[in-house]
């Protein structure tokens, strides 16, 4: 399972990653780069890049990005010990047969071991489910109309009556209680010691976007409470950047994702050919799912509950959607209660025509709004559009507000220029004229500030890997340590070490980091765009500037952190200081 180091990157350096990506995606040269149109996401025009210098690809349009074995373990879902198998076939290199040791296991990633853990248990919830035990909640599903074909795509199951078969069942397998506890399946108290977390519910495995099982919810099968039980936080399951069903979502090669808000709601969709569609993990939508979600598309349909709960959830949902810039629209389920029930009452097409009909995020939002006034009074009426104008009014842009002055006007029969002069009169009386003054924006500036220090050490980094001549510029004014943000300064230690025993490999970075998350962010460190600068100078002169940003940040921050009594360090910390100011003190030339 664990093979040595050499072993891995000479698989590797055997498998040239445009040799191995072309048997997937048609590549076509362009400059130093080979494009073609991502497979990770929808798009018409390629934004999908494979270097052969950096033996990488990453994908401008949504950020995907690794090595060759990210490459399969993201196309084919993968483990990396899979992709290694394939790869080392591929190139001919045999690799030993290997042992589950006991120090093997010990020494193995947490994270692997939780993953490991999650998907023996997702095995065994779906072998109970096949047997006699199980019959009950298989025929659960069955009565709410789900097919066996169905049941496998999502490998549901059931977690049966004793209470603690799980537990003996991983035990047997030879995990420790600790880690079992830290997998979210047992629970332990001294009274009871260790016992199973689920018994008798149906149980719905999570899958990340990589089809790993990363947790589980689960249904009691009546009316008792909780009625959804779910796997807290682990180091493998965050519920804010995972969604339920993205795994198949991902690929169903649609430009927008439904999103609902129950497991049951996600199935049923899937299983009535909309497999576009994924739920939150039982929480409201965070801005960490919309940016999730912005890697595969641009514009999503939001189904929720027709109940006021679920409403509210929505208009919650688009601004959080809108800050990434996904557009939002809403479905409404009534006379339904949800997506499932809606399905199984007026079939798929009905569904589908619900979406053709859906209403955009800020119109559904004042189709709420009119239920708070009387829409058949003059006095209701103008009222309404008093507090419709003030949402107008906040429209940053002006063609999109003008856009929506229009729609508005139309839907509720008002002229269109008087609706304009309103919003207008509002928005200098709030003060509301661009640009929104709003508290919000002093945190985006920190924001964006922040952003601006990380792109500037990104450039260098992508600058020192593109050109060596530039690494040992730049190795002179800048260390390792100047990197500060955790993962950028692990990779800059990587490589200044490489680059010191004289062998610049990038790729091989990544062999350090064991989540895909990781490599595609290692990836976008190694592909920042850098502007197109012409002449020599120009790219001399914006070299120095960001080396000179990225140095002035990591003296603010070791500024930030030094003990007030630390004379020393405050004497060094003074003349580094002066040394950046020094105009003369920076040598840079590219030639
Ligand atoms: P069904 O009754 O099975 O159709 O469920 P539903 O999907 O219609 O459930 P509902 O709309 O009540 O809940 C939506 C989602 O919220 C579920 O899929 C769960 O993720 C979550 N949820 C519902 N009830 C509970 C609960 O009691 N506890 C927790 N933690 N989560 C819940
Ligand atoms: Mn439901």
């Amino acid at each position: 399972m664990y093979y040595p180091e050499e072993l891995v990157e000479e698989v590797r350096l055997k498998n040239d990653i445009v040799d191995v990506i072309s048997g997937y995606v048609k590549l076509q040269k362009k400059g130093s780069s080979y494009f073609g149109l991502c497979p990770f996401h929808n798009e018409k025009s390629p934004s999908f890049s494979v270097s052969r210098q950096k033996q990488m690809y990453y994908c401008f349009g949504c950020g995907a990005g690794g090595n060759v074995f990210t490459f399969l373990m993201e196309y084919e879902n993968y483990s990396f010990t899979e992709a290694l198998k394939v790869l080392a076939d591929r190139a001919g290199v045999e690799l030993p047969e290997m042992e589950y040791s006991k120090e093997a296991k010990e020494r193995a990633d947490l994270k692997t071991v939780l993953l490991e853990i999650n998907k023996l248990a997702a095995k065994y919830f779906y072998a109970q489910l096949k047997s006699e035990q199980g019959r009950l909640a298989y025929t659960y599903l069955k009565n709410r109309k789900l097919s066996d074909e169905t049941i496998t795509a999502f490998g549901l199951g059931y977690s049966n009556k004793y209470s603690d078969d799980l537990y003996r069942y991983l035990k047997t397998k030879g995990y420790s209680d600790e880690i079992l506890l830290k997998a979210g399946l047992i629970s332990a108290d001294e009274k009871h010691g260790a016992y199973d977390k689920f018994w008798n519910r149906v149980m719905f495995p999570i899958m990340d976007a990589n089809n790993r099982v990363i947790g589980f919810g689960g249904r009691v099968m009546g009316d008792a409470k909780p009625k959804y039980l779910n796997s807290p936080e682990t180091p493998v399951f965050d519920k804010s950047r995972n969604l339920y069903g993205l795994h198949r979502a991902r690929t169903s090669r649609k430009p927008y994702f439904l999103i609902c808000e129950g497991y049951m709601d996600v199935i049923a969709l899937h299983q009535a050919g909309f497999t576009n569609a994924v739920a939150s993990l039982g929480t409201a939508l965070t801005s960490g799912h919309a940016s999730l979600i912005k890697r595969y598309v641009n514009e999503v349909y939001l189904t929720y509950d027709s109940d006021d709960a679920g409403t509210r959830a929505a208009l919650r949902a688009v601004p959080i959607l809108k800050e990434v810039g996904i557009t939002a629209r809403v479905i409404r389920m009534d006379p339904y209660k949800d997506p499932d029930e809606f399905i199984k009452n007026l079939g798929a097409e009905a569904f589908e025509e619900r979406i053709r009909k859906a209403r955009n995020g800020f119109m559904f939002g004042l189709e709420m709004l009119e239920r708070d006034y009387d829409m058949t009074s003059p006095e209701g009426k103008t009222g309404f559009l008093r507090e419709a104008a003030k949402r107008l009014a906040e429209f940053d842009e002006e063609l999109e507000r003008s856009n929506y002055i229009e729609a508005v006007a139309k839907t509720y029969r008002v002229n269109a220029d008087e609706l304009r002069k309103l919003v207008i009169k509002t928005a200098v009386r709030t003060g509301l004229a661009r640009p929104p003054e709003k508290p919000k924006s002093t945190l985006n500036r920190e924001k964006g500030k922040e952003d601006g220090i990380l792109k500037s050490q990104r450039i260098l980094l992508t600058w020192m890997i593109e050109d060596e001549r530039i690494f040992s510029q730049i190795r002179r004014y800048v260390k390792a340590d100047d990197f500060t943000e955790p993962l950028y300064h692990t990779v800059a230690e990587l490589l200044y070490h490489q680059y010191e025993e004289g062998a610049l490999n990038p790729a091989q970075i990544m062999n350090h980091f064991t989540d895909e998350e990781e490599h595609r962010r290692v990836a976008e460190l190694f592909h920042t765009r850098i502007k197109e600068l012409s002449t020599v100078q120009e790219q001399e002169k914006a070299l120095k500037e960001t080396i000179i940003r990225v140095r002035q940040h990591s003296l603010d921050e070791r500024a930030k952190h030094l003990e007030p009594t630390d004379i020393a360090g405050l004497q060094k910390l003074m003349a580094d200081k002066r040394a950046l100011q020094d105009p003369r003190g920076l040598h840079i030339s590219i030639n």
